[in-house]
């Protein structure tokens, strides 16, 4: 693979730049980070992830049933819920995707042989035995100690359906979908913290043009109710709107218009967009292993896009809703790379990379920068599908690099943005211009700063040289992510191959000092 030339520059001459080889491997980065200077929140729901029916992301990646020789409780895999945990998922999206406009919930509940046999058409015609089900996936969720993000079914449900099943997760009064709960074994009335009025309504969840869906979500959004008294008022579960997947606002300026000026009979809480980094076009998606350094360019370069994506959606949101009312909401996001040879294409598996953790890093960071609209987002998908946290195959699990920047990123759920002012410099690569740097900085309620620095140089360290303004700064902790390769990954074999590790930093008379290595995803700590 033809490497092209590092140009790369920061606040550093370019006489002491080009002088020599030697100084090239100490380039510098400077950052100046002001903890006195809040801004948005992080929400923690940014940090939410998506569990679809789609190939083994439920069956077999989460459920394996009671009598799996597969160690679980009630049918649920420990060794999933035990690796979950630690990520502290805000919330989990289900049953779809695509596959949420074609779900009935009533064929996923009671005893488990009388629930019957369907086909699931948007992935691959496989049949479905329906035994993961609304309690399965309550007590998944209660399980990883999560919120339930549910999808109602517009594509071909009605109203009515749905708002049956929401009063059958969610009514604590002892009406005939309440008892029917508490027969399944669950008296209490399970929390919905977020409902879906439909899942890409402009294509697979029913091809409607924007005024159609518009007149779908007044109705849904006004008979759908959540029935659980500790949801009512502040605590109300959020209601989202489907919003569009292409970077053009048209969906939008339609929704939010209509917004504008809606009466109390409908309403919602957040718009939801998709957009997935797709590198090379859909027809040509790139390999998810054995690629090379113009490959790893190119995926980065394309998932920096969501930036701008945001930001068109953002300038409509702001005409409408200038007090950020409605959160935007990116519930698909992540690399979709060419399915795994061997593999059923409708089942969508993939390996994932260190170059994924990198893509990962980059698109946590473009939400905290938005954070003010930005509230919510969701990671396609969880287990086994797209750019997973997890691969299992039968009895075998191994974590993805990705699992491991959303654990580094715990930090940052719900602290508050610290503004960082540094020059990304650039990066050249087979005709590909990339920042150099990434970096975003967060504060923790105890009064601890949190700094993640992202290095894309696959090549080169990178000198840190962080001012830091506003705290007194005791202690200092830090570890990286990276590995041999862009493509590194973990495998069942080798399932250590990209995890993180502690470095060293230091901070002497305000201002931090660290090496990034090449290719690497990097948080720091600094206490007070
Ligand atoms: O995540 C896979 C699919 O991508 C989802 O089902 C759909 O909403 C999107 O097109």
């Amino acid at each position: 693979m033809k490497l092209g030339s590092v140009r790369f520059v920061f606040r550093i001459s370019l006489i002491v730049l080009f002088s020599t080889a030697a100084l090239m491997s100490q380039d510098t980065a400077h950052l100046s980070i002001d903890a006195s200077k809040p801004g948005a929140k992080i929400d923690r729901n940014l940090f939410g992830q998506f569990a679809e029916n789609l190939g083994h992301g439920l069956y077999e990646g989460i459920w394996v049933g009671p009598d799996s020789p597969i160690p679980n409780t009630r049918g649920i895999r420990d060794d999933v819920v035990a690796a979950l945990r630690p990520l502290k998922v805000p919330n989990v999206r289900w049953p779809g995707g695509c596959f949420a406009d074609e779900y009935h919930w009533r064929k996923g509940i009671g005893p488990a042989a009388q629930r019957p046999a369907t086909l699931n058409n948007s992935w691959g015609g496989v049949v479905d035995t329906n035994s993961f089900g609304t309690d399965e996936f309550m007590d998944f969720i209660h399980q990883i100690g999560s919120e339930a993000y549910v999808s109602a079914n517009v594509g071909s449900g009605t109203p009515q359906e749905a708002a049956e099943w929401l009063e059958y997760m969610t009514a604590a009064q002892p009406t005939a979908l309440a008892k029917e709960r508490a027969a399944n074994g669950h008296p209490d009335a399970y929390r919905v913290g977020f409902l879906g009025i439909g899942n890409e309504s402009w294509d697979c969840g029913g091809n409607m043009s924007p005024d159609y869906y518009l007149s779908q979500l007044k109705i849904y959004s006004r008979f759908v109710e959540n029935d659980n008294p500790s949801q009512q008022g502040p605590n109300h579960m959020l209601k989202i709107a489907v919003g569009p997947g292409v970077p053009e606002t048209e969906w939008t300026e339609t929704i939010m218009k209509a917004w504008q000026h809606h009466s109390w009979s409908w309403d919602f809480d957040g718009l939801s967009v998709h957009w997935y980094t797709v590198a090379n076009g859909w027809d040509t998606k790139t390999a998810s292993l054995g690629f090379g350094i113009e490959d790893y360019a190119k995926v980065l370069k394309s998932t920096l896009f969501m930036d701008e994506f945001l930001r068109k959606q953002e300038t409509v949101m702001d005409r409408y809703d200038p007090q950020k009312k409605i959160a935007l909401v990116v519930d698909e996001w992540g690399a979709w790379h060419a399915a795994l040879p061997g593999t059923n294409p409708s089942f969508l598996v993939q390996q994932n990379s260190l170059r994924d953790a990198i893509l990962a890093s980059l698109n946590l960071n473009i939400f905290a920068r938005h954070a003010g609209r930005v509230r919510m987002a969701n990671i396609a998908q969880m287990i086994n599908v797209l750019q997973s946290m997890i691969l299992t195959d039968k009895e075998k699990m191994v974590l993805t690099p990705t699992y491991y920047v959303f654990k580094m990123y715990v930090p940052f759920q719900d602290a508050t943005f610290i503004p960082v002012d540094f020059d990304p410099g650039t990066l050249h690569r087979d005709g590909i211009t990339l920042p150099h740097v990434d970096a975003i900085a967060a504060k923790e309620a105890s009064g601890k700063l949190w700094v993640e620095i992202t290095n894309l140089d696959p090549d080169k360290p990178v000198e840190i040289d962080a001012e830091i303004a506003g705290m007194m700064v005791k202690t200092v902790k830090a570890e990286t992510l990276t590995a041999s390769a862009v493509d590194s990954v973990n495998s069942f074999a080798a399932p250590h191959n990209v995890v993180p590790k502690p470095v060293s930093a230091s901070v002497k008379s305000g201002r931090l000092a660290l090496t990034v290595e090449p290719k690497s995803v990097t948080v720091i700590s600094l206490e007070p």
